[in-house]
């Protein structure tokens, strides 16, 4: 149901698979740089190898959320941009969504094919991801320092977002953070 002052919310599925990548993303880059660092102090323990192995597999579900999520955007679009934004705000918008969603499947790619080239794909001793490609681990090295970069660059565009949604939040107090807040309206 959409609420009577004219705000055009996003769909319940929408906004759950917004929440549910949020989650995700959020523990993510966290448990990356925590296990990362564990493992360049060469810290090989049974909490490293289960932040890998939670990082990977949880890295592996939600490219499918994604890829589910972006069938889902381009099958039923999104409800018309607020009304009050200004040309310049919703090209702006524009491109920092299709821009996350972009950066999201260069951090599954890199993610992914740099596991396969090491290989890693071991997960908690329980079972393995498929490989996409043979070894090489050279390439590896290189296809992982591409994971890092993108992820710095996908932090940076979900900073601008969130920054965004904030001001239109609690500044503007239009009706841009209401068409993808959780609850109804
Ligand atoms: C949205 C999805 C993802 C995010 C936000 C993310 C984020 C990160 C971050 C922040 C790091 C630390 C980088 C560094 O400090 O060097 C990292 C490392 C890593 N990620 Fe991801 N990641 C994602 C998906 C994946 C996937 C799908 C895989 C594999 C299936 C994966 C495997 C790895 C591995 C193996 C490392 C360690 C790289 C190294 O040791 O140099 N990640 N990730
Ligand atoms: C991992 C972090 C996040 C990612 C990857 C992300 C991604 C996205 C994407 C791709 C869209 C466009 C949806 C579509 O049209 O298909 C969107 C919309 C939106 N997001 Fe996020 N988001 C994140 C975090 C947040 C947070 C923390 C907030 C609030 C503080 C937020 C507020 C919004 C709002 C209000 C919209 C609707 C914008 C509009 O009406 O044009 N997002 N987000």
């Amino acid at each position: 149901m959409q609420p009577a002052d004219g705000t055009r919310l996003y769909s319940r599925p929408a906004r759950l698979f917004h929440w549910v990548t949020f989650g995700f993303v959020a523990v993510m880059v966290p448990v990356g740089i925590i296990m990362t660092d564990r493992g360049e102090r060469n810290i090989w323990d049974a909490t490293t190898n289960g932040l890998y192995s939670g990082h990977k597999l949880a890295g592996f579900i939600l490219m499918f959320i994604v890829a589910a999520r972006l069938i889902y955007r381009l099958a039923k679009g999104a409800p018309p941009p607020e009304p009050t934004l200004t040309p310049l705000q919703k090209t702006v918008s524009g491109l920092t969504h299709w821009g996350m969603y972009l950066l999201l499947f260069g951090m599954f790619a890199t993610g992914w094919l740099g596991i396969s080239l090491y290989p890693a794909l071991d997960i908690f001793g329980l079972f393995s991801l498929p490989a996409i490609t043979g070894p090489n681990e050279a390439a590896a090295g290189r296809v992982l320092t591409a994971h890092k970069l993108v992820a710095f660059a996908l932090m940076g565009l979900i900073g601008m977002h969130v920054a965004a949604a904030l001001y239109h939040g609690l500044i503007r107090k239009d009706g841009v953070l209401r068409r993808m807040w959780p609850a109804r309206s």
